[in-house]
């Protein structure tokens, strides 16, 4: 099944200034160009396609992009041989790991579902962007464009993929580049993780949806809890992103309208030099005010911890953005006990659980990003001896390593936020194509026609308007493509044994008239250890530094 949608040459000429992948025709240096031996135009596409971490062929494709490494591999570029493709490098994040599998199982559940899409099965190609900018927009040029290397068509270049939807990307500058790519075609990114506000614009980001709430609520949700404490001097960092910015003035001008007072407010990146970090941290250490509100991404927020940790100073109380402040890869940083901050709501996702777990050596062998998944939590090589010395890894794997036992993030199913997110995406995406394909009969039997062909544009236009709920989660979108923002509060306190555990302490939903949104339900655990619910006395001591 082949879309009607077209690349325009012009557009795409535009568009791919800044990239490799645009097709072109084989042959000569210059743009277009058809063999002479048959009528169809042989076209190759410039560039290397970026592997897949994960497909399956299906009637109708979803993409997904998930930032499974956190860094790409940067080269010095001499110009003066052919640029390698771009790579994903560093470590891996079992997270985002898990957020990509979450959405396989749910495609998985939907392809298995008599009630949606019923005889129709979805395919998917889900890829790794490793929080990269360029990555996530070569990944999207991809999708709308295929992966062939050669292609034969009758007219020219043009043609496009069988692609009804994209899931993704998690954070928001890779979900940016990628909507200014794909928007022009109306094909609909829904993403689980971006929360930029600006994200909201619809005359720049038409075709952009998102599961979770635009950082404009969180912005209101943060400073309607600082107001709560009656806290009045407080000093900022940011990640220098659009996350961050975007999100810390929605936050500074909410708060400003309130009279708090912001000792100081620093940006910082993980991509920064060290030194940079550095004096972030030297601004909070020499600080005098107590509490620092931190917007910032997990990437950025572990090395800011990391170099906090160096040379301990006075405790602080963190106020966490969601993107770091539920975050179960955080919780050894115990400089952070008393945080609190907004998550999304925690949630059950039936069955998940044994899926994510049912992987044995046999079958994380056929997915690269299994096999470095399996070999970095058990430190073991799934490849002969041989292999063994060049990877730095000290024994072969012998079938003892027991995933059950495993406690890394991609295990931790027990606080499933950001993976419902992926969840609700991919089921917004199959109601919107089921609302396509498929008809009740008078005998209210659901018929699908597989065939029937599928533009992303229809696909956008039936998102608009899904209204469903799957495991007692509602799933709706805002003429802005948000979603309605329900937040729990949640609160770091260390548990008997001393480790960290994010307790939800307190709720806000700002779907109710002011005055309702925000409701406690528990106490919180401050920096001191102290369980009171804070009292004046408490506050002052806290706030003993506040300049009169
Ligand atoms: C340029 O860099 C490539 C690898 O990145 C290397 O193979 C090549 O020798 C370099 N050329 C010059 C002239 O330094
Ligand atoms: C969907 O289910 C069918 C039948 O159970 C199976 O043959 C197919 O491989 C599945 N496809 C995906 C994408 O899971
Ligand atoms: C789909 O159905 C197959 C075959 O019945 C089963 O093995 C698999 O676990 C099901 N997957 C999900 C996600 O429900
Ligand atoms: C419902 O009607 C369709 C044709 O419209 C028929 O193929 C199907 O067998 C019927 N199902 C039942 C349960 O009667
Ligand atoms: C879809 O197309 C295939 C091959 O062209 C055909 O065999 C099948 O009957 C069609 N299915 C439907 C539901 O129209
Ligand atoms: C979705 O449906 C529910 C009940 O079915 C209704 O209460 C709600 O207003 C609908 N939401 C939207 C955005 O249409
Ligand atoms: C914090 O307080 C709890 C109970 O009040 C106590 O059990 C725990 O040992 C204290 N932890 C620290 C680090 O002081």
């Amino acid at each position: 099944m082949r879309l009607s949608l077209a690349l325009d040459p012009r557009l795409a000429s535009v568009l791919g200034l800044c990239l490799l992948h645009l097709a072109v025709a084989a042959g000569k240096p210059n743009l277009l160009d058809t063999t002479s031996a048959s009528d169809s135009v042989r076209c190759r596409l410039q560039g290397t396609p970026h592997p897949s971490a994960f497909s399956k062929d299906g009637d109708f494709f979803i993409g997904g992009v998930f930032s499974i490494h956190y860094y790409m591999l940067t080269v010095e570029h001499n110009f003066s041989t052919m640029p390698e493709p771009l790579r994903c490098t560093g470590s891996l994040d079992s997270r985002e790991l898990r957020l990509s599998r979450a959405m396989i199982y749910a495609i998985e559940e939907i392809n298995n579902s008599s009630q949606l899409l019923p005889g129709v099965t979805i395919g998917y190609e889900i890829y790794d962007a490793c929080c990269s900018v360029p990555v996530a927009v070569k990944v999207a040029f991809q999708l709308t464009n295929g992966a062939d290397p050669v292609f034969d068509t009758g007219e020219g270049c043009s043609r496009s993929n069988t692609l009804t939807a994209i899931v993704g990307e998690s954070g928001s500058t890779p979900s940016i580049g990628m909507s200014r790519v794909i928007s022009p075609f109306g094909i609909p990114q829904v993403s689980h993780f971006a929360t930029c506000a600006c994200l909201s614009d619809k005359k720049q980001f038409p075709s952009f949806f998102r599961t979770i709430p635009s950082d404009q609520y969180q912005a209101a949700a943060l400073v309607h809890l600082i107001r709560h404490f009656g806290w009045i001097w407080i000093g900022a960092v940011r990640s220098d992103s659009d996350y961050g910015n975007s999100g810390m003035a929605a936050f500074l001008t909410a708060a400003h309208k309130e009279g708090i007072c912001v000792e100081y407010s620093e940006a910082f990146s993980h991509t920064n030099p060290q030194s940079k970090v550095k004096k972030v941290a030297d601004v909070i250490r020499s600080s005098t005010s107590r509490v620092v509100v931190a917007f910032v991404s997990y990437s950025d927020m572990r090395i800011l911890l990391e170099e906090l940790e160096r040379l301990p100073t006075s405790p602080r109380q963190w106020i966490g953005s969601e993107a770091w402040v539920t975050d179960p890869e955080m919780k050894h940083f115990g400089l952070c006990a008393g945080a609190i901050g907004f998550g999304i709501q925690r949630s059950v996702i039936p069955g998940l659980r044994d899926f994510l777990l049912d992987l044995s050596p046999q079958k994380v062998s056929s997915s690269p990003v299994l096999t470095e998944f399996w070999e970095g939590a058990f430190g073991c090589s799934l490849e002969k001896e041989t292999a063994l010395r060049e990877r730095a890894l000290v024994k072969v794997c012998d079938g003892s390593e027991d995933i059950q036992q495993l406690r890394v993030p991609y295990t931790d199913t027990s606080q499933l936020r950001i993976t419902n997110m992926v969840y609700k995406a991919v089921y917004a995406v199959a109601h919107a194509i089921h609302s396509l394909v498929c008809e009740e009969k008078m005998n209210s039997t659901v018929y699908c026609d597989r065939n029937q062909s599928v533009t992303p544009t229809q696909v956008l236009e039936k998102l608009k308007r899904v209204n469903f709920s799957r495991n007692g989660y509602r799933v709706s979108f805002d003429a802005n493509g948000d979603p309605v923002a329900t937040y729990e509060l949640v609160n770091w306190q260390r548990g008997e044994g001393g480790q960290m555990e994010f307790v939800t302490v307190g709720y806000y939903d700002a779907s109710l008239p002011d005055g309702m949104r925000f409701r406690m339900e528990k106490e919180i655990t401050w920096v001191d250890n102290s369980t009171q619910s804070p009292t004046v006395a408490h506050v002052s001591a806290l706030w003993r530094d506040v300049p009169s």
